[in-house]
Formats: C-alpha cells, sequence, structure tokens
C-alpha cells in the first residue's frame, strides 16, 4: 500500500486543569524542529466562546496574538504548518473552522479526495475561504452532524469520507471539555497526565514535561478525549477498543539549549555522548561480546540472512553506505543500499533470506515507511535503526535497535548520523559472531572513540578559522575513498543543506572520470585523506587538483606532515580504525559547514523549504 504523503506539522491538543493555550503553545514549541510555515491555536473558553488566532511564520508570533486575546480555557488544539495546498498564509493556517464557527479542526497530512468532498459541500450550501484541503474537514463533520444529529457519529462519518494521509484533532463550542482526534498513517499520541489530564500531539516530544505514559493512536482509530475519561474507537469498524498505556522511555532530559546558540551545534558537541550512549550496555570487550537486546527475539532468523537491503533517506542513507562498507567487511554479508524513495520502483528479487534494514532518525519518514510497506508480505525480516521510540517505523519493523541520542532537534542531522553509524558498527561484530580478525581491536576502538570524538571536538575553533576562509565559495567538492567516499557524500549533504551553498560528494576514484573538469581556483575541495590503505592515491588525486589551482581543505590522520606542503588547510583527527573513521570525519565536516553557515546568518535549525521529520512521497 502507498502511504500517502505524510507531512511533518505539529498537533498538539490539551485538555485538564491548566491554561490550555500556554499548555499547547509550549507544545509546539517543542514540535518546533518539525519544521513549519505557519502555525495557529483555537480553544472554547470557559465562559463559553470559542476563540481562534493563528499566523504565518513562527511560533513566537502567535504566543503575542494570544497574549491580546488572553484567552481562559481548558481545552484547546494548535497546530504548525507544512503547507501541502496553499501558500503558508494566515488564512490557510489551521485549525480550520466550519462556516458557523463552532467547530475547529487541525490536521496533519493530505487528504487526497478533497476536491469532490469540496463540490458536494459548496452544493450544500458551505463556503470555503482557504486554499487548502483542511478546510474541508470542519465543513464535512458540520454536514454530518447537522444530518445524524450526533456530534460522534457525525464526525465518524466524516472521517470515512476521507481518503489519504491524515492525523487530526477537533474541538467543537457544544462539546466543551472534549477533544477528539483521529488518524490514519500519521503519528498521534495521547499523554494521559494526572487529574485527569490529556496531552495530544504529533510527537511524544511535545508530552515529555507532563507525563511518560501514553496512548500511540494506531491507524483507524478515534479517540474521545475527556471529559474525565479516554475512549478509543475503530471509526471504519466502529469497535470500541481499550485505551493501550504505553510508559515512554526517553529520559527527562529536554533538549534545552544551555550555552549553545542553537540546537545544531548543541547536538554536534553531543558526538562523544552519542557514541557512548549508542553503546552503553552493549559493547563488553572484557567478555568480547556485543549485547543487543532488540535483536535476542530474532537472533535464530538473522542466522539464516544471506542478504541485507538496507533503505533510508538524506543523511540517514549516508549512514546506510558507511554501513555496507563495515557490515561487508566485518560480517562478510553482502549488504545493498538503496534510496528509500526509490526501492519502490524496484522489481528486484527478495528472498526469505533476504532482511530489509531501515534506518531513520525521526522514524515517521514516508518513503522509509513505503519500503517497509512494499515487503510486508514477503515473510522477510525487517529491521529498524530509530532513533525515535514508539515511532512508526519503530512499530512496523519486526525487530531493532534504538540509538539512544535523545530528541535531535535541528533538521540537519548531526548526532543521529553518528548514533546510526555507531550502532550499524555494533550490529556487524554482532553478526559476525567473533568471527573476524578485527572484532577484538574494533570492539576496543568503540571504547575509546567517545574520548578521540571530544579530540575533535576541541579542534572546533581551528575549523572555525579554516571554515570561514571558504564561506564565499558557491560551490564545493567533497571527495573520499572507501569509508571516505560515503562519509564525503554525508559532508555535502551538510555544507548544502546548511549554507545553501552547493556541494558534491564525490569517490575520489572518478575525478578523472569528469569532474576534474570543474576544479579551478574558484571551486574548492574538501579532500579526506586519513590514513587507509588508499592513502596514497588520494595523494595523488589532491595533487591533479592543486595543479589546476583549484584550493583543498584536507582532513587527514594525526602524523600525516606529506600533505600541509600539498594543500592550504588540513585538519587531523586521531588515528583510529578505518571502520571507525567516519564517526570522527562527520563531526569534522558538520563544524566546518557549520561555521560557514553561521557566517552567513542563516537559520540554522530550521534551512530554507526544509523540516525534520520530513517526508512527502
Ligand atoms: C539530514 O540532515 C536531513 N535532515 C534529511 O536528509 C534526513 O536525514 C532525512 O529526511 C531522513 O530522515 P529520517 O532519518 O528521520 O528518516
Ligand atoms: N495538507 C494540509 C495543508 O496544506 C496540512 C499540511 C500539514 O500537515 O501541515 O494545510
Amino acid at each position: 500500500m502507498d502511504s500517502a504523503p505524510k507531512d511533518m506539522c505539529g498537533i498538539v491538543g490539551y485538555i485538564g486543569s491548566k491554561e490550555a493555550t500556554d499548555v499547547v503553545v509550549e507544545g509546539l514549541r517543542a514540535l518546533e524542529y518539525r519544521g513549519y510555515d505557519s502555525t495557529g491555536i483555537a480553544c472554547i473558553e470557559d465562559s463559553g466562546n470559542a476563540k481562534l488566532l493563528k499566523q504565518s511564520g513562527r511560533v513566537d508570533n502567535l504566543i503575542s496574538l494570544i497574549k491580546e486575546s488572553a484567552p481562559r480555557s481548558h481545552v484547546a488544539i494548535g497546530h504548525t504548518r507544512w503547507a501541502t495546498h496553499g501558500l503558508p498564509n494566515s488564512v490557510n493556517a489551521h485549525p480550520h473552522a466550519n462556516n458557523n464557527q463552532d467547530i475547529f479542526v487541525v490536521h496533519n497530512g493530505i487528504i487526497e479526495n478533497y476536491q469532490e468532498l469540496k463540490e458536494q459541500l459548496i452544493k450544500n450550501g458551505y463556503i470555503f475561504k482557504s486554499q487548502t484541503d483542511s478546510e474541508i474537514i470542519p465543513n464535512l463533520i458540520d454536514y454530518y452532524v447537522r444530518q445524524i444529529g450526533s456530534f460522534e457519529k457525525g464526525l465518524s462519518a466524516a472521517l470515512n469520507d476521507l481518503k489519504g494521509a491524515f492525523a487530526i484533532a477537533v474541538i467543537a463550542k457544544n462539546k466543551p471539555k472534549t477533544i477528539y482526534a483521529a488518524k490514519v498513517s500519521s503519528p498521534l499520541v495521547i499523554g494521559v497526565g494526572k487529574n485527569k489530564e490529556y496531552i495530544l500531539a504529533s510527537d511524544p516530544n511535545a508530552i515529555l514535561e507532563h507525563t511518560k505514559e501514553v496512548v500511540f493512536l494506531e491507524d483507524g482509530d478515534l479517540a474521545v478525549i475527556g471529559p474525565d475519561k479516554l475512549k478509543i474507537y475503530n471509526f471504519k469498524k466502529s469497535n470500541k477498543k481499550k485505551p493501550k498505556l504505553e510508559l515512554l522511555d526517553y529520559d527527562q532530559e529536554k533538549a534545552s539549549l544551555g550555552q549553545f546558540p542553537n540546537f545544531m551545534l548543541k547536538e554536534i558537541f553531543e558526538a562523544p555522548k552519542t557514541i557512548q550512549s549508542a553503546i552503553l550496555g552493549r559493547v563488553r570487550p572484557d567478555e568480547k561480546i556485543i549485547k543487543l537486546g532488540g535483536l535476542e527475539g530474532v537472533s535464530t532468523q538473522l542466522n539464516y540472512i544471506d542478504r541485507i537491503v538496507i533503505v533510508a533517506c538524506g543523511t540517514s542513507y549516508y549512514a546506510g553506505l558507511v554501513g555496507e562498507y563495515i557490515i561487508e567487511d566485518i560480517a562478510g554479508i553482502p549488504v545493498e543500499v538503496q534510496l528509500a524513495s526509490e526501492f519502490k520502483y524496484r522489481n528486484e528479487p527478495f528472498s526469505r533470506s533476504t532482511m530489509l534494514l531501515a534506518i531513520s532518525q525521526s522514524g515517521e519518514t514516508a518513503d522509509t515507511i513505503a519500503a517497509l510497506e512494499k515487503v510486508k508480505d514477503f515473510g522477510c525480516l525487517r529491521l529498524g535503526i530509530i532513533n525515535t521510540t514508539g515511532s512508526t517505523i519503530a512499530r512496523l519493523t519486526d525487530a531493532g535497535v534504538y540509538c539512544h541520542a535523545g530528541p535531535e532537534r535541528a533538521v540537519a542531522s548531526t548526532k543521529a548520523f553518528i548514533a546510526q553509524v555507531t550502532v550499524l558498527t555494533l550490529i556487524a561484530l554482532y553478526l559476525s559472531k567473533g568471527n573476524n580478525k578485527n572484532y577484538t581491536k574494533l570492539l576496543e576502538e568503540l571504547i575509546s572513540l567517545p574520548q578521540k570524538a571530544q579530540d575533535v571536538i576541541d579542534l572546533a575553533p581551528e575549523i572555525k578559522k579554516i571554515a570561514l576562509k571558504y564561506k564565499n565559495y558557491r560551490s564545493f567538492l567533497f571527495i573520499g575513498r572507501g569509508y571516505g567516499y560515503p562519509s564525503a557524500l554525508e559532508g555535502a549533504l551538510k555544507l548544502k543543506e546548511i549554507s545553501y551553498i552547493h556541494a558534491e560528494g564525490y569517490a575520489a576514484g572518478e575525478m578523472k572520470h569528469g569532474p576534474l573538469a570543474l576544479i579551478d581556483k574558484d571551486f574548492p575541495t574538501f579532500a579526506i585523506a586519513t590514513n587507509t590503505n588508499d592513502l596514497d592515491k588520494i595523494m595523488s588525486n589532491i595533487e591533479e587538483i592543486r595543479a589546476r589551482g583549484g584550493p583543498v581543505v584536507a582532513v587527514a590522520t594525526k602524523g600525516n606532515k606529506a600533505i600541509k606542503r600539498l594543500v592550504q588547510d588540513v585538519i587531523y583527527i586521531p588515528k583510529t580504525l578505518s571502520h571507525t573513521q567516519p564517526l570522527l570525519l562527520a563531526t569534522i565536516m558538520q563544524l566546518f559547514s557549520y561555521y560557514i553557515a553561521e557566517a552567513k546568518k542563516v537559520d540554522i535549525d530550521h534551512p530554507r523549504n526544509l523540516a525534520k521529520s520530513v517526508t512527502v512521497e
């Protein structure tokens, strides 16, 4: 089944004894990293009045609107929008209301049949102000409630008419103590607080500070939240379901900026802690074992795996490419890495001894979800490397390994990449069952890696000085060989997505097959020249580039003095195994890109046109 495009907006709802609009706004702020272009809130005041406040731009602007209006309410819903239908402006912002202004809806996703529903509603006298698909929902509910006479039945009827991917929350003037929520293939989770308060959100980050007790809504669920109780139905079969209470295993540490100017720098500096958290309790060099609890349930099936297909997008895809080299080298199992968005068009043979491995920070990337759904009936094992517990992909896969990197707020993925590559190394070691000459060395190297990652972080001032020399170039080439190649691809993505400078990653061995034509004094190259058995070849690549006047920034392994006479700038990483070099290289390229972007004064945590838990198929 093609999972319809999903959005990366944020939905928050609150019902309880606190000032509802305060709780909702704080929740929207916690979801800001998901990316959005406009935001809004609706509430039913204690007086019975309804208030609807919305505008384009950031949540901060919404706060001043709310202050002016000073609502007093205990039930509210809010939304941060990433537009799919209609410009990002205050008319198209959510919540949307019915013509009577007494039903308010926020929506994540796309209503694929909104045009025909809109035409029918117009025939029935409804008028529309926005260009969005979402605005049909409150009017469709209104239509059925008038026809059927019951709000819940009318809402169910409306939900059954909707086609596409959606998560919605609804409040109504004549139901002042209730929030309704429903979902089909977009995430929604309900936090069950103390003294009968409930917090609804698109992801647990907005719930964390209130409660750890949550109910994840399943596709087809309609939740009736309050007064004082939570009921869940399946709106397709209209049978009641017992809410399944789960405990969020997020630690209470909320990503707060502390002394950092933004989340991206904070998350880059977390590299040592990220590696530490990913190996904690899993790497035991004294017993020479790798313990991956999440795979124990499928350990027998893993014995029969003779091929692994990794599916992912963006940075997670590049982590997968590093994993390909590591798993093939350490575990001796053939690996193929595919872009999740392309995987769906392949008609490749998929035997039961092939394992699908999905890598996703958010666990909500529809392309990656679509890849998992494509093989659902193949009977093959589906594993996940996920950073967000309880996410859709975490629940779709048969087993997996969590990254434990903590919430990643910046749109540009940094610590998640580090965590994913660390987990891939652990999986490679786990699958090898110790039968590899580098097994023990790699185990011990992982233990020493957090300190080496800190040594790289300590180079930040030096990296900044070098980066600022390159901030005005309009294009950049990143090259590497072996493990340096996927590292170069990821480095290029980082630079382009946060500084908006065009950057291209390339296998260094390909230079003579085309890219060398690009080289001149205005086209710099970031060359990964760390100690591997290909070092001499990459040094020749650098000479070829220098001979054509191309500026070169190189990353080399401490002790390589020869490279200094070749290039303008060199950044040294500590000695480490080739398998673990990507973990140190990533931090250097993240910092390099970060300082260039900082100098260009762009919105580093929210690069233009991008969003975090991102996906449109
Ligand atoms: C990486 O910096 C980007 N934000 C993006 O490419 C991201 O890696 C991609 O969208 C995949 O997201 P996921 O890991 O949450 O699935
Ligand atoms: N499709 C809806 C719109 O464009 C919802 C977008 C979202 O998920 O933020 O308004």
